[in-house]
């Protein structure tokens, strides 16, 4: 029985392609994660001795590639809200070359699904050398940047196959998220300690679930708004620029589709000149803070003729919007409004006939520098 369990957890079962059993399992990967790290009725389940060393730090350093470089733009906002600790995010790749002048204090988190890639590994090293702290969150337990670094926390999703990265991207916010509650909570901060996390991760779940639901109505989408698209575009202010990025990165590397995520404030500073008739621009609107601007941007668009999809937050919603999702704290939006995401650029491949676990030049983990 082991041996067929662990087969089911590799193999497709009964799903046409990993990539689309990797985003259904997302609903239950959030409810594993809190049932893992927030037993009920008792402490965090991090180690006590990383919960304090972080807690101890004057910054943090995000450091990471591809989809764990987007989930880790969430995290630093997850760590300066609820643990109160200044972050910054950075590309692993440039971190290679250009070491920032580091605080007195520094900590530095790594995210890497497969805990193989040599961009991240480079920099780990690099830390190390320089006796720095060290965490990876990663999915592989026995991966070499979780037995390099001084720290591991894993993301409990379970393998995963397809090459466009979707569950670990989901589940890494939700585990940067617990630390950040753990470490606000050992700096006895009330943002941390009334942040119910676990009610968060739950509403995910069943908003993943809903969303998840429906196939046919994600499929029409695609192909109303990206069906012969060669160029398409995500938009979005502060949580939402960051999982327009993570979005767009989904939809180009499976379907090709030139697609760029933007600050939505950055369109009259250049972008606008790219939009004409028929363009593709899918706006995120779940902030309620910059809705408005947001809003005013998506006019802008509009009056160049741009195809405009909207998805938003019920908190934010307004006539017209076309897709209308459950809210959650800002932070955790992307759970949700990154499901959008997957699917649009799923089923946008399949309708370009294309292999969506396995896109051309690509590989599941960039083992070279
Ligand atoms: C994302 O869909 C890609 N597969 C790629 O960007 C990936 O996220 C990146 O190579 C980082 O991989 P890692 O998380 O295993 O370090």
């Amino acid at each position: 029985i082991e041996i067929k369990v662990e087969a089911d957890a590799i193999g497709k079962g009964t799903y046409p392609t990993f990539m689309l059993k990797e985003i259904d399992e997302q609903p239950a990967v959030m409810r594993r994660i809190s049932q893992h790290y927030l037993p009920v009725d008792q402490p965090i389940a991090i180690d006590p001795a990383l919960i304090q060393h972080v807690a101890q730090a004057d910054r943090l350093y995000f450091v990471a590639a591809g989809t764990s470089y987007h989930a880790s733009l969430v995290g630093k906002r997850l760590f300066e809200r609820y643990a109160q600790i200044p972050a910054e995010a950075g590309v692993a790749s440039e971190f290679g070359y250009h070491w920032p002048l580091l605080s007195a204090k520094p900590f530095f988190i790594f995210l890497s699904q497969s805990g193989e890639t040599a961009d991240s590994r480079q920099v780990l090293v690099e830390a190390k050398r320089r006796g720095l702290p060290t965490l990876v969150i990663t999915n592989v337990a026995n991966s070499t940047l979780a037995r390099e670094a001084d720290y591991h926390l894993l993301l409990h999703a379970g393998p995963e196959i397809a090459v466009a990265s979707t569950k670990a991207y989901t589940a890494q916010i939700a585990v940067e998220a617990v630390l950040a509650k753990a470490v606000g909570e050992r700096r006895q901060l009330g943002a941390a300690q009334s942040f119910d996390l676990a009610g968060q991760l739950a509403l995910a779940a069943n908003a993943m679930d809903e969303i998840t639901d429906n196939h046919q109505a994600w499929d029409q989408l695609a192909a109303e708004y990206l069906g012969s698209a060669t160029d398409a575009f995500y938009l979005g202010r502060g949580i939402d620029y960051d999982v327009s990025l993570e979005a767009a990165l989904k939809l180009k590397e499976i379907s090709y589709v030139h697609t760029e995520g933007f600050a939505a404030g950055e369109l009259k500073h250049g972008t606008i000149a790219l939009i004409e008739p028929g363009v593709p621009v899918i706006t995120f609107i779940t902030e309620q803070a910059t809705a408005d601007h947001t809003r005013g941007n998506v006019q802008e668009v509009k009056a160049r003729g741009g195809n405009v999809l909207v998805i938003a937050s019920e908190a934010c919603q307004q006539a017209g919007d076309q897709i209308v999702i459950p809210t959650l704290t800002d932070e955790l939006m992307p759970l949700v409004t990154v499901v959008c995401g997957q699917l649009l650029a799923y089923y946008a491949t399949l309708q370009r006939g294309l292999n969506v676990d396995q896109p051309r030049n690509l590989a599941k983990s960039v083992t070279v520098e």
